[in-house]
């Protein structure tokens, strides 16, 4: 009697064992998934990083926070530019008309690459028939 007890003990220890172990494997598996999750979305890092605080980009709806701000619009920006600016400048490592961007770029190598690989494409099809 004794005996099958710890028995059942011992299977029930192995059942719970193996439950953890599927569990963390589950587990693991959904981390994974996150971290392939695909590139972030440049308006939302373009928001997040507080460029809409001072610029609007009216091609793509993008109103400016501070209503204040002489920061230009930027939706011709890419054509206005060379793709090499871009980097440049927003690491204040180049000025325009003697002065360097009010504020350095501030986050992660993928978002600033999300950022950089869309400022390049911003062109205004109204600006460009001018
Ligand atoms: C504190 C306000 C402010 C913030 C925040 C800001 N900018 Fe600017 N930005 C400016 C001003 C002012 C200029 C114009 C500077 C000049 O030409 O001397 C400018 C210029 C630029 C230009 C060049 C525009 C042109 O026509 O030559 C780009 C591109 C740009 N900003 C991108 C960004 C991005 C991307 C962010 C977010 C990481 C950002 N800015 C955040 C104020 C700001």
């Amino acid at each position: 009697m004794n005996k099958q007890n710890t028995g059942g003990c011992k299977m029930n220890k192995i059942r719970i064992i193996s439950i953890i172990a599927m569990a963390s494997f589950f587990i693991s598996f959904l981390v994974n998934i996150n971290a392939q999750k695909p590139p972030d979305d440049p308006i939302k890092v373009f928001k997040d990083k507080k460029c809409s605080s001072c610029h609007s980009i009216k091609l793509v709806k993008i109103e400016r926070k501070n209503k204040k701000s002489k920061a230009p619009d930027l939706s011709n920006v890419g054509a206005e530019h060379e793709p090499d600016f871009f980097m440049d400048w927003l690491l204040k490592n180049t000025e325009q008309s003697g002065k360097k961007h009010p504020i350095k770029f501030n986050g992660t190598d993928e978002e600033f690459a999300t950022l950089l690989g869309f400022l390049v494409t911003l062109r205004d099809p109204q600006k460009e028939q001018e």
